[in-house]
């Protein structure tokens, strides 16, 4: 097993404006599972195949293992790929699917067989290694081309959004697996998808990308408690965290924020030290977050948000529902109990504590502690 060590890794396309992938500096540690997460085309698969050897470096450095691997051929580099499309050979059978690179590398045959067996134990493929692909199911496809890499041991795997070609509980069922296989082999893993939901569940530490630029890198509990900025903050949580302009009111007792009309209907009560520290300030506006499940139907009595606003759209999903509401012309989305009385075309109060508030600057979108 081995490290990763990205330093200002970049890559410039001949002919693009904007780099697909600019100054990326990430650590992975020996055995750890990070995934890579951000918006189609961020350049995700471009850092993947940097580090597997596949794409040219245009600057920065890649180290696997403590040794620099810039100017190392793919196969060189210790490593294993996955791939979205499966990639496997269709008039091989699994085994010989499984076994293939090895075969190229001239590995003693006793040891390739060993290997195959092993890896086809652990992905639960063994009464399959007999036959071709066309003959499984996409979630098998999957699992061969796991066991592919699994076969070779590397020092770390590089997998490129495994998951995408599977329906939604087949892919739930695989992302439990990939994350009992990393326990088990404690190897370490680099795993790219645009799916927060996947990254959330199954990393160690996730790196949010956008626009080639790494925004946040950190545990899933600090990405979601404490986002960076708000592009982080609207990427990871679902249905989307809420964002709400408002204006910071310095009264002569105490700062309070309303919405941008004067008769707003929204507002948020500050405590005494945040109050301090907006009079301080000098801007006149901020953006206000909340995320939809710290939404809650009613008033409360201690500082915080609330919003009094026109339901549009119950989304009902079985034991929770979706309130999409309107307040002040702002969309706001909360999750309730599905036991909740609430109906289409109700004035209701939404309110949330300050303590799961957010709050970011309007012009950077860096987040206010
Ligand atoms: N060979 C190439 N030549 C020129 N531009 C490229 C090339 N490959 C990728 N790009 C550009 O680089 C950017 C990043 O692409 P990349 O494939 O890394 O995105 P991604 O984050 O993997 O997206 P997705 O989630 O859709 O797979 C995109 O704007 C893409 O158009
Ligand atoms: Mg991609």
């Amino acid at each position: 097993m081995a490290s990763v060590v990205l330093r200002n890794l970049t890559k410039q396309y001949s002919g693009n404006n904007a780099p697909s992938l600019d100054m990326l500096n990430l650590e992975i540690a020996d055995g750890e599972f990070v995934c890579l997460v951000g918006p189609s085309g961020c350049g995700k698969t471009t850092a993947l195949r940097m580090i597997a050897g596949l794409e040219d470096v245009t600057s920065g450095e890649i180290e696997i293992g403590g040794r620099i691997v810039n100017d190392l051929p793919s196969r060189d580099r210790d490593i294993a790929l996955v791939f979205q499309s499966y990639a496997l050979y269709p008039h091989l059978t699994v085994a010989d699917n499984m076994s293939f690179g090895l075969k190229l590398r001239k590995v003693p045959k006793a040891e390739i067989e060993q290997a195959v067996q092993s890896a086809a134990k652990i992905l639960d493929l063994v009464d399959l290694l007999k036959r071709k692909p066309a003959q499984l199911s996409g979630g098998q496809r999957q699992r061969v081309a796991l066991g592919r890499a699994l076969v070779r041991d590397p020092a770390v795997f590089l997998m490129d959004e495994p998951l995408s070609n599977l329906d939604a509980k087949l892919r739930v069922q695989t992302r439990a697996e990939i994350a009992q296989l990393h326990h088990r082999l404690q190897a370490t893993m680099l795993y790219v998808t645009h799916d927060q939901v996947e990254a959330m569940t199954m990393a160690d530490r996730i790196a949010v990308i956008n626009l080639g630029v790494l925004e946040q890198y950190g545990t899933p509990r600090d990405l979601y408690n404490f986002p960076n900025n708000q592009f982080v903050a609207g990427f990871i949580g679902s249905p989307s965290m809420n964002f709400v302009s408002m204006r910071i009111n310095r009264d002569v007792e105490r700062v309070h924020l309303t919405g941008m009309s004067a008769d707003s209907n929204i507002k948020v009560t500050l405590t005494d030290e945040q109050s301090d520290i907006l009079r301080k300030s000098d801007g006149s506006d901020i953006v206000v977050g909340v995320r939809p499940e710290h939404l809650i139907e009613g008033s409360i009595d201690h500082a915080g948000f609330s919003a009094v606003a026109k339901v549009e759209v119950i989304e009902f999903l079985g034991n929770d529902e979706h309130i999409h509401a309107t307040s002040d012309e702002t969309d706001l989305v909360a999750i309730l109990n599905a036991h909740s009385s609430v109906a289409r075309g109700d004035s209701i109060t939404l309110s949330a504590p300050l303590d799961t508030v957010h709050f970011f600057d309007p012009t950077s979108g860096l987040r206010l502690s």
